[in-house]
């Protein structure tokens, strides 16, 4: 550790020694609308691999992204009382829509740290991009607010950003995902499974327009999208990269819990926990493990209606 992280600046302006405090064994909260959170999850698991993690995806209200911005801000609230009360050290928002509607009012209303993947999205973003022209695959609700062309554009005023929206993803990965739980043999042997000719036809149609206006850099603005990462790519050709902010939203995590120490010791058991509010569990637990890239093991179901009441008595 720097010398300066153990000082902070007092009232005069001068460094002072603070108390180290000793690692925080407590897990990270991950939310998001469903499964697709759970690429979030994954780069963090790979990353943090002594941090215990809380995972909840909010399945059964799934999808997010056609949904009014009020509605999802009331979602956020639930959901973020439920991870307040499982003592979460750190809230990860880890859907897009959920951030653009609700970063702030979460991190307004809980007394942990919240972090969103809009800002490391648009980071990466400005870090790939050359010709300063990005392109953003979202949901409709995360177009329509804008929030990513704010956070690129106060990285780099001077960038162009093209927005398209493309909630046909998000059913496409979904019904592939129930697909390939009823039928568990196509997820063996590593195949691409998203990557067929439909697929490609489907996902080339909507990128289409991306393809114009000298974009070279595409940011996946949906947790679904990395999952769809083969087609993506085909569509838009090889002179434009493909950004996602899982790993980004990672560093920032890994950044942040160093520095506040609140990484947890290495000594300490890991536990991975995973909850939905589907009342499937076991479709979550096949689907869930594809994606996360290890088996979750059992999953927990806490209903919508446990949610509303923790945010009842908690705000
Ligand atoms: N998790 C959402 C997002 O990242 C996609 C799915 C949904 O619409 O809920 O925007």
């Amino acid at each position: 550790m720097d010398e300066r992280e153990s000082c902070a600046v007092d009232a005069c302006g001068e460094l002072v020694e603070v108390p180290l405090r000793a690692g925080d064994e407590r897990p990270i909260g991950i939310f998001d609308s469903g499964l697709g959170g759970l690429t979030v999850a994954r780069s963090i698991a790979r990353a943090l691999p002594h941090e215990s993690i809380c995972y909840i995806g909010d399945t059964e209200r799934c999808p997010y992204g056609v949904r009014s911005e009020a509605e999802v801000r009331s979602f956020v609230l639930q959901v973020g009382s439920w991870l307040t009360r499982q003592d979460v050290k750190v809230m990860v928002i880890a859907c897009n829509t959920a951030t653009a509607a609700a970063l702030q009012l979460a991190q307004q209303t809980f007394d942990v740290p919240v972090i969103g993947v809009i800002v490391p999205g648009a980071r990466a973003a400005i870090h790939s991009t050359r010709s300063r022209k990005v392109g953003v695959l979202a949901t409709e609700l995360t177009i329509r607010s804008g929030a990513y062309t704010r956070a690129i554009q106060d990285f780099d005023a001077g960038v162009d950003v093209f927005g398209c929206a493309a909630p046909e993803f998000v059913e496409l990965v979904e019904r592939e995902l129930a697909d390939g739980v009823r039928d568990g043999s196509r997820w063996l042997g590593g195949v691409d499974v998203f990557d067929t000719p439909a697929i490609r036809a489907i996902v080339s149609e909507r990128v289409e327009p991306l393809t114009h206006h000298g974009i070279d850099t595409v940011v996946l603005g949906c947790t679904h999208f990395p999952l769809l990462v083969g087609p993506i790519r085909a569509a838009l050709g090889p002179g434009v990269r493909v950004v996602s902010s899982a790993e980004e939203i990672t560093r920032e995590l890994a950044e942040m819990l160093s520095r506040r120490e609140e990484l947890a010791a290495a000594t300490v058991p890991v536990h991975h926990r995973f909850a939905t509010t589907s009342a499937d569990t076991a479709s979550f637990a096949t689907a869930g493990g594809f994606v996360f890239g290890q088996p979750l093991g059992e999953v927990e179901h806490v209903a919508p209606v446990v949610l509303e009441r923790t945010a009842a008595s908690l705000l």
